[in-house]
């Protein structure tokens, strides 16, 4: 099925080339929804970007147009208002043939792409050794809905977690194994990452506070980039650890599965980023690093600031290992579009190693690599999230402080009203509000922002949260239940008979999904989704306050219980896609 405003966009792009020709068959006819709907569903906008070109009034233009212009199936007759708007209002008829049409549709009416393209999307990518924590939890919900978007919609996705699983800390948490816990280096079974970042904690402060052991951290380091037996084995133990102590997190948060694919995987093709970078003649040596001078970088003496590939003692940094990966994902991946939700503060960083991969030639105009900043999680203080210590709060602490604050939450509901459950479903439920309230709060967000991170506010049942939206789900979806219907076999026949404004309403917005989640594909902004899923709730009540359901009569009564059946269908879509599973009763 074609959306309402790509089908619009066809007709205005016919109507451009019969009114001017052909010069303007790609013209954009700038179709944005009204501000307000008095004004109708649509407005194009393109009569004002047409008059100096066309060296005529807007106005004249719009009617010209409009002239020209074939809706009569979609739209009631277009009108010309202000300076040069075209205003639309669907047809009522048109709305229902829609509504008719996705009901069948399990994909309610969101096309596959016509262009899939190869993408990655590069996330969680903690660095391993540690404990994940707090920062984490960005790249690993806004990573997992944007892959899921992105596959929806018919993208080919690959999730890579670019683990930092290589370099000095390493050193420092080999030695200290071999020193204080040599078991640890030839037997996994009874170690838990919680341990080892206790001997995380314990290695940084003995290096802090020892030479010795410094020199030994050092030597470890070494040992290691030289690839010697013994230590690659300890530092598999250290990353094989962490992998499975963090699959333990991304299961409880339903992370979908992502591929650890490390910093250390690229140390082979270091060397060659070098040897190409030098082949190209973009590299210089400078105080015995070999680097690449920035465009439009400078340092605070107004010189050109270099981006090291290869330090002087030969090791390679963080910056050399992405441009190792930048150059795999485009070469060996073909991936079209690479994606990076990775915190703002890595901004630099980014547009640094693309301007570098762009002018090494890895990176063509037929690629886009995006890094999608977020914000910081802040806490109520207004200060970045830290433990009473300071130090970053572990993921996992977080999200059982959540799970246990919707327990609380539900078993005060549950003995106010007076309803006895099973501890199993006090648990599936607490576990699901909680992790769900955790993402929703995170995704209903402009990514770009900081936000406080609030139990209180993201566990309210009112407002944009996830109780409310999971709440929202249970209840339309009980309406229809209660109509004892089956959908599935009423889908073909089911008359749809919109006449209250408060169902047109509601079908307008039903019908918007896949211009939605469109859109979220482009600038990958999973806040739309959720203010989409919102509007989609409150549009819900409107008409359900204002319209009986059950009571009213045939034909209403099916059609407005398709109307509540694909607005839940929509909301498990929806929710589903920012990695939020429903609840059929809480
Ligand atoms: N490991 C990095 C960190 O924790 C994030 C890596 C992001 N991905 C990348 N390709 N640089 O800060």
């Amino acid at each position: 099925m074609n959306s309402t405003i790509a089908d619009l966009k066809t007709r205005f792009e016919q109507a451009l080339v019969a009114a001017f020709g052909e010069d303007y068959a790609n013209t954009d006819p700038l179709l944005v929804p009204t501000s307000n709907p008095k004004f109708g569903d649509y407005q194009a906008n393109v009569a004002m970007s047409l008059a100096k070109p066309l060296g005529k009034a807007p106005r004249a233009i719009a009617e010209q147009l409009r002239h020209h212009l074939d809706v009569s199936d979609l739209c009631e007759p277009p009108t010309v208002a202000g300076p040069g708007f075209i205003n639309l209002t669907l047809k009522t008829a048109y709305l229902e043939g829609q509504l008719h049409a996705i009901q069948a549709d399990p994909r309610l009416g969101v096309a596959s792409v016509k262009d899939p393209k190869r993408v990655i999307v590069d996330y969680p990518s903690p660095n391993i050794a540690k404990e994940m924590h707090v920062g984490h939890l960005r790249p690993a919900i806004i990573g997992d809905c944007i892959a899921r978007i992105l596959e929806f919609v018919g993208h080919d996705v690959q999730r890579i977690s670019h683990v930092g699983d290589w370099g000095t800390p390493f050193g420092m948490l080999i030695a200290h194994l071999r020193a204080s816990y040599p078991k640890a280096l030839t037997s996994t079974a009874n170690l838990d990452l919680g341990d080892l970042s206790t001997f995380y904690r314990q290695a940084k402060q003995r290096f802090n506070a020892d030479e010795t052991f410094r020199e030994a951290a050092r030597l470890s380091v070494v040992q290691l980039q030289a690839g010697e037996q013994e230590t690659l084995h300890a530092w598999k133990i250290v990353c094989e650890l962490s992998s499975r102590s963090y699959q333990k997190i991304y299961d409880l948060m339903g992370i979908l599965p992502v591929m650890e694919r490390g910093e250390s995987f690229y140390n082979p093709f270091l060397p060659d980023v070098v040897v190409e970078l030098d082949a190209l003649g973009l590299l210089v040596e400078d105080n015995g690093a070999k680097c690449v001078f920035l465009e439009g970088f400078t340092n605070k003496d107004g010189n050109p600031l270099p981006l090291i590939v290869q330090k002087s003692d030969g090791g390679y940094n963080y910056a050399a290992t992405d441009l190792a990966a930048i150059r795999y994902r485009v070469q060996v991946d073909r991936a079209q579009r690479v994606i990076y939700p990775v915190g703002a503060e890595q901004t630099n960083h980014f547009v640094q190693i693309f301007q570098v991969g762009r002018r090494a030639g890895w990176i063509t105009d037929n690629v886009e690599f995006f890094h999608a900043p977020f914000g910081f999680v802040l806490g109520e203080n207004g200060q970045k999230l830290k433990t009473r210590e300071g130090d970053a709060i572990p993921l996992k602490e977080l999200l059982h402080e959540a799970i246990a604050h919707a327990r609380q939450d539900l078993e005060t509901r549950l003995a106010a009203e007076g309803r006895q459950e099973t501890d199993a479903f006090i648990a599936n439920v607490a576990q699901v509000v909680g992790i769900g309230a955790v993402k929703y709060a995170d995704l209903s967000q402009n990514r770009t922002s900081n936000y406080i991170f609030s139990y209180d506010k993201m566990l309210a049942l009112q407002g944009n949260t996830a109780p409310y939206m999971l709440y929202a789900y249970v209840r339309v979806q009980g309406i229809s239940r209660k109509g004892q219907i089956d959908f599935e076999k009423l889908g073909a026949n089911a008359k749809i008979v919109l006449q209250e404004e408060t169902e047109l309403v509601l079908a307008k917005h039903l019908l918007q999904l896949e211009d939605v989640l469109n859109q979220v594909s482009q600038d990958l902004l999973p806040n739309r989704l959720c203010q989409y899923l919102f509007e989609l709730s409150q549009k819900f009540n409107q008409f359900y306050d204002r319209c009986p359901v059950l009571q009213a009569e045939e034909p209403l009564r099916t059609s407005r219980l398709v109307l509540c059946d694909l607005t839940a269908r929509t909301l498990k879509l929806g929710l589903s896609l920012l990695g939020i599973p429903l609840l059929e009763r809480m």
